[in-house]
């Protein structure tokens, strides 16, 4: 992994994510960038959600800069990520993908299916997701209107 900007990271999985969550570990922390794992470490069958909300609350309390999930198909766990108001998180299947939701979505957390993706193809989206700035200008109008319904806008 190289050509990102080095970045606090929060990283887990569940069980089925547990070795391509391992393998983009390693490649993140080979890049420079430091790594919190939050695991799981082993193969017991764990819940999902408890993984996507301890890396969602690293990232919303301003303790990770991003967030990486994996689980099966990425999907359980960008549901359980997009419940905290201030995550916008993305299942990513290329490096496509993953720099328009960075331009575009401003996504702070990258989910992956382990069942999905090859490790190859996680580590170039992934590489994509960390080193894409997001455009800002008409998105920021976009996100704003995030908020659940009824939510007071933001002043
Ligand atoms: C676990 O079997 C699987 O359901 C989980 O990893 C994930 O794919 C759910 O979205």
């Amino acid at each position: 992994m190289t050509s990102t900007t080095p970045a606090s990271i929060a990283i887990g999985s569940d069980h089925a994510g547990l070795t391509l969550k391992d393998a983009l570990r390693a490649a993140l922390e080979a890049a420079g960038h430091a790594v919190t794992d939050h695991g799981t470490h082993g193969p017991d069958s764990v819940d999902y959600p408890d993984f996507a909300h301890a890396v969602c609350a690293a990232v919303a309390g301003g303790r990770a800069d991003r967030g990486v999930l994996v689980c099966g198909t990425g999907i359980g766990m960008a549901i359980s990520a997009n419940r905290h108001p201030d995550i916008r998180a993305a299942v990513l299947h290329d490096g496509t993908e993953a720099r328009l939701t960075r331009a575009h979505n401003d996504a702070n957390v990258a989910c992956f299916g382990a069942r999905t993706v090859g490790v190859e193809v996680a580590l170039d989206a992934l590489r994509a997701f960390l080193g894409t700035p997001y455009e800002g200008g008409r998105h920021d109008r976009r996100l704003a209107k995030l908020a659940p319904p009824g939510a007071k806008p933001a002043a």
